[in-house]
């Protein structure tokens, strides 16, 4: 079996993803692309391989290319593994204006990794997004589906401290429960 015929979503998952494409019309498929990838994401592992995408690209009958290129516009979706805490900082204007700069600095350091990397132990990555609407409370950052605003180096200091001590579900983990 090929690994690609061996990525299949559960039951309860398909029969969700099936709902969804249903939504749209015959030959609209893929509209119901986002939310399909997010729950990929969600069940195969907080990151979208080639194979993962290539089944998505099946199940709505569209070419692997145009689930390709879904999949690398948007920051939300991770194209190699990510660790259990995947902090992502707000590289957008406002934010930068504010320090973001700085914050994405610090966190390098102190992580011991660059931006886009996992640090070896497999529990943080270190990711820059475009504006997550949260720009009056700048410079901010988001882990999972929380808010970290008005950041401060002692501020992530202590968000660092937590995410060490808590299992932090990333965002990607937990968005089927709305589709
Ligand atoms: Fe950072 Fe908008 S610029 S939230």
């Amino acid at each position: 079996m090929s690994e690609s015929n061996s990525i299949k979503f559960s039951d309860e998952a398909l029969a969700l993803v099936h709902k969804i494409i249903a939504r749209y019309p015959e030959g609209r498929q893929k509209s119901a692309i986002l939310p399909v990838l997010h729950m990929a994401q969600a069940e195969f592992g907080g990151w979208l391989s080639a194979p993962v995408m290539d089944y998505v690209a099946d199940l709505l009958n569209i070419q692997p290319i145009e689930v390709y290129e879904v999949a690398s516009f948007y920051t939300m979706f991770n194209l190699k593994p990510v660790g259990k805490c995947v902090i992502e900082v707000c590289r957008t204007g406002p934010c930068w204006l504010m320090g973001a700069e700085d914050i994405v600095q610090y966190m390098e350091k102190k992580l011991g990794i660059r931006e886009g990397e996992t640090t070896a132990d497999g529990m943080f990555t270190l990711k820059t997004v475009e504006c997550l609407a949260s720009c009056g409370t700048a410079p901010m950052l988001q882990i999972g589906e929380t808010y970290h605003e008005k950041l401060t180096l002692e501020k992530v200091d202590s968000i660092l401290d937590t995410c060490r001590r808590e299992v932090v579900t990333p965002v990607s983990h937990r968005t089927k429960d709305k589709l």
